[in-house]
């Protein structure tokens, strides 16, 4: 099917193959969507006939172990595998597909890469969210492949707002970035992991540290939000001479900036060594 027989069509069929965590969180977002642009959502894993129950008593989808089947029925296909899956996945949909658009939320499975794997002209694109799409506040960057045009990034745009905000980069960009917005939140939880253990020491039950902690850090989202930079929203909290600044300028001590930045870098050095 050609993308203009889709522009025609009030509705796709969206195959999910891999029925894990992050394909929870794209069928529960669309699924919450006020108009869904997918007449059908089918959801498949290899195997796991348990999981797969779970996830067809818990939301409004269709379920199979068989994917091969429903390639052809399919308009737009959802790869939510595990990376090393791809190589295997891809080949396995070459020979099936008919003009689909191919998505995937792996780890370093780029639209060169995809490409290289599946027939001439097959539209790709790669999407990178965080573990907050299982909430719907994922932010996720994106890259397109060759192929695309503006109805599949009708589709995409539409995925992409199921699962929170989205900002379309350059491939490089998205490998990059990915120690940002993928990988440092597990940065944030080890800043969270410190604090709820210092309010701790201070006598409070793990309930109430993590209540205030967590308070504390939405709240500052919340400001930061606002689009005030971070520098002045610290020097609002930082009285010159103040304890605050007693405490900013330990962290400053530290070269904590440069700490995360090294995290930022190491992160991306393993990334490369993987992909
Ligand atoms: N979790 C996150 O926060 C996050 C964030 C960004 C990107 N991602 C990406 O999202 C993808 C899925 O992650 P996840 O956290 O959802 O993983 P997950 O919970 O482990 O789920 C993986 C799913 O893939 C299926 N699967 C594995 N190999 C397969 C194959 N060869 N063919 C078909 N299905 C296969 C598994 O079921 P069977 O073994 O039964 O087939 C399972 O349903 C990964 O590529 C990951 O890089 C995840």
């Amino acid at each position: 099917m050609d993308s203009e027989g889709l522009d025609d069509m009030e509705k796709y069929r969206l195959l999910v193959i891999g029925a894990g965590r992050m394909a929870e969180a794209v069928t529960s977002g669309l699924l919450s969507q006020e108009e869904s642009l997918f007449s059908t959502i089918l959801v498949a894993n290899r195997s796991d006939q348990k999981r797969l129950e779970t996830f067809a008593s818990k939301y409004d989808v269709e379920v199979t172990t068989d994917w091969k089947s429903a390639v052809s029925n399919s308009d737009v296909i959802l790869l939510a595998a595990p990376p090393k899956a791809h190589e295997h996945l891809l080949h396995e949909l070459s020979s099936q597909l008919d003009e689909q658009l191919i998505l995937t939320v792996a780890a370093g499975i780029d639209p060169t890469y995809m490409e290289s794997q599946l027939p001439d002209g097959t539209p790709v694109c790669w999407l990178m969210p965080n573990t907050a799409a299982l909430v719907q506040k994922s932010m996720t960057t994106y890259t397109c492949g060759r192929h695309v045009d503006q109805t599949h990034r009708k589709i995409i745009e539409h995925i992409l707002d199921s699962i929170g905000d989205y900002e379309e980069l350059t491939e490089q960009q998205v490998h990059d970035l990915t120690a940002i917005t993928g990988s440092a939140p597990a940065f944030l939880y080890l800043v969270t992991e410190a604090l709820e253990e210092a309010a701790q020491a201070y006598g409070l039950t793990d309930e109430q540290a993590q209540r205030l902690v967590t308070k504390m850090i939405s709240g500052s989202a919340a400001m930061l939000e606002t689009n005030t930079p971070a520098v002045e929203l610290r020097d609002q909290v930082t009285t010159p001479g103040g304890s605050t600044a007693a405490g900013v300028e330990v962290l400053e001590q530290s070269d904590l900036k440069k700490v995360l930045k090294q995290a930022v870098y190491a992160t991306n050095e393993h990334a490369r060594k993987i992909h």
